[in-house]
């Protein structure tokens, strides 16, 4: 009976998904003829204050609420990841999983005087509406896009963006490599005792082995912040992991 209910469920789910996002963003795209990054991109150069981060994270979130749904972190974690930044107070950040910018330009916003954020996108054209976004939020000294996967830009950050310890991960990538891009960082020894590691839907759409590794490895102190994935009404969580392990 709870499976059948279970397959209910996530047909439901696929259900909208596929109509309210993929088929949405598909008519979108072809009634414009451009795509959703350049949709969002022009909203906020239209609507923000030009060197106003504030401004630039409400414009998208505007866009967001009222327009087109994202795969940008939502506002929830948003205001969950300020919080945890603006208490620790990191100075060298690392970003697995650009997208457009909205949680890289919500990091570097907590982050102080000195801070810079590194932050890598894989898809070339997303990579770049995040560089024009930075740019016009005027944080171009603050965050570095790169485009590339997550585990080529891992093994350079100490030759190429002279990072010698991470203060704080913002995983958000592909959720499959959320656990090998982690035991990377380990293996580069780019963690340090404290450094803080956030992952955002680690339970939808889920990243299993990342959670019950930062759960149950003594190296890491973890804990969930549960939110409800409104359209979808399924519960999410972000993992907020403390490394204590040697630096
Ligand atoms: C959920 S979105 C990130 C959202 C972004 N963090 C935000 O909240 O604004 C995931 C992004 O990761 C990118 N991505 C997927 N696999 C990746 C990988 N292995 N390395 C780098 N980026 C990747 C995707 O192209 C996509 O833009």
């Amino acid at each position: 009976m709870w499976s059948m209910l279970k397959n209910v469920a996530s047909v439901k789910v696929f259900y909208l998904v596929f109509t309210r996002i993929i088929l949405a963003t598909f008519w979108r795209n072809l009634w414009y003829w451009n795509t959703l990054e350049d949709r969002l991109l022009a909203y906020v150069k239209k609507t923000a204050v030009e060197g106003d981060p504030a401004s630039v994270l409400a414009a998208f979130e505007k866009y967001i609420q009222n327009y087109e749904w994202t795969i940008a972190i939502k506002s929830a974690q948003k205001q969950k990841t300020e919080e945890v930044v603006k208490k620790a107070a990191p100075k060298i950040c690392f970003e697995m999983g650009c997208y457009v910018g909205l949680s890289a330009i919500t990091v570097a916003s907590q982050i102080p005087p000195g801070g810079r954020l590194i932050t890598v996108e894989y898809v070339p054209k997303t990579a770049d509406v995040a560089r024009e976004l930075v740019h016009f939020a005027g944080l171009d000294q603050v965050i570095t896009v790169v485009t590339g996967t997550a585990e080529d830009t891992i093994k350079v950050l100490r030759s190429e963006y002279h990072v010698d310890k991470l203060d704080f991960v913002f995983v958000d990538h592909c959720k499959w490599q959320y656990l090998p891009d982690l035991k990377l960082l380990e293996k580069e020894r780019l963690l340090r005792k404290g450094t803080i590691i956030m992952a955002d839907d680690t339970l939808w759409p889920g990243a299993p082995d990342y959670l019950e590794y930062v759960e149950n490895d003594p190296r890491y102190q973890t804990e969930r912040f549960y939110r409800t994935v409104p359209m979808f009404n399924v519960r999410d969580a972000l993992a907020i992991s403390v490394y204590t392990g040697d630096d």
